[in-house]
């Protein structure tokens, strides 16, 4: 009688402790009690996503003040973590982040591997240069070192450019790298997008650039998800309410038009 007692009581427990593990799961692992999502980014892009050093480590930008905004409307809590571009897709398929929100473009080739919401923003690709460098057009980068970041689409440009200049093309992991190698003239050239090489130019007058009519591919950023992710489309579905209700025109003008403001 008394083992079957305690045989009964035992297997309650287990139940008990299985259903506090689940429990626990669905009400969210956040310090909000919301359940937290995991974006990565590469934190080297102003004024998508970088840090301003000279005042916190945190991660500040368009992409994270969007991604905190859907997050929000959703109810989960977005924790933001930064590695280099060219891991951002990896870290999605090895499922050790969520979502992936890096001034992103969504190309034919990455869908293979993620899903993409729609686009949120469009930007177009920039050959930057040292002041006086004489370089205005594709024509002019024969002879020359072109600086891209590593598995960028800007990356895929530069090799169509090369099939057709004689070029030579040099990858970096980030941004300021590049930007940091051309003010050194240990690149002739970089290619950046234009959003992003403004800003530069406006901290940098060493820098000069002009934009690439290249546009077949446009380089606009949307949301990457794991492939057959759930958030993708309620994502892509409060993206869409930001659109037509101003929301994210707002954060377009505070992160893209100050700059141009404080010209
Ligand atoms: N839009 C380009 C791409 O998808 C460049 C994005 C670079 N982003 C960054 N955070 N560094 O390849």
């Amino acid at each position: 009688m008394k083992k079957w007692l305690l045989l009964a009581i035992s297997l309650m427990m287990v139940f008990a402790l299985a259903a506090c593990g689940t429990a626990e799961e669905a009400s969210g692992d956040g310090e909000s009690g919301k359940k937290v999502l995991k974006m990565a980014t590469s934190a080297d892009y102003p004024p998508f996503e970088y840090k301003d050093t000279a005042k916190s480590d945190e991660i500040i930008g368009f992409d994270v003040d969007l991604a905190k905004a859907l997050g929000e409307k959703l109810g989960y809590e977005v924790q933001v973590q930064d590695m280099d571009f060219n891991g951002l897709i990896a870290a999605l398929q090895g499922k050790q982040v969520d979502m992936v929100m890096a001034g992103m473009t969504p190309t034919a080739e990455r869908k293979k591997n993620v899903d993409f919401t729609d686009i949120y923003y469009t930007a177009k690709h920039m050959i930057v240069s040292p002041k006086g460098s004489g370089i205005k057009t594709v024509e002019d980068l024969k002879g020359k070192k072109l600086g891209v970041q590593l598995g960028s689409i800007q990356e895929g440009e530069a090799e169509k450019i090369a099939e057709e200049v004689d070029v030579t093309v040099e990858n970096r992991n980030r941004i300021p790298e590049l930007v940091q190698e051309l003010k050194t003239k240990r690149l002739d050239a970089a290619i950046i997008e234009d959003t992003v090489a403004k800003g530069y130019f406006e901290k940098d007058k060493e820098l000069e650039g002009f934009t690439l009519d290249t546009s077949e591919e446009e380089a606009g950023s949307a949301i990457a998800f794991q492939k057959g992710s759930k958030y993708t489309e309620e994502f892509n579905k409060a993206l869409n309410e930001m659109k037509e209700n101003g929301e994210l025109e707002k954060l377009v003008v505070k992160w893209f038009e100050k700059e141009t403001a404080s010209k």
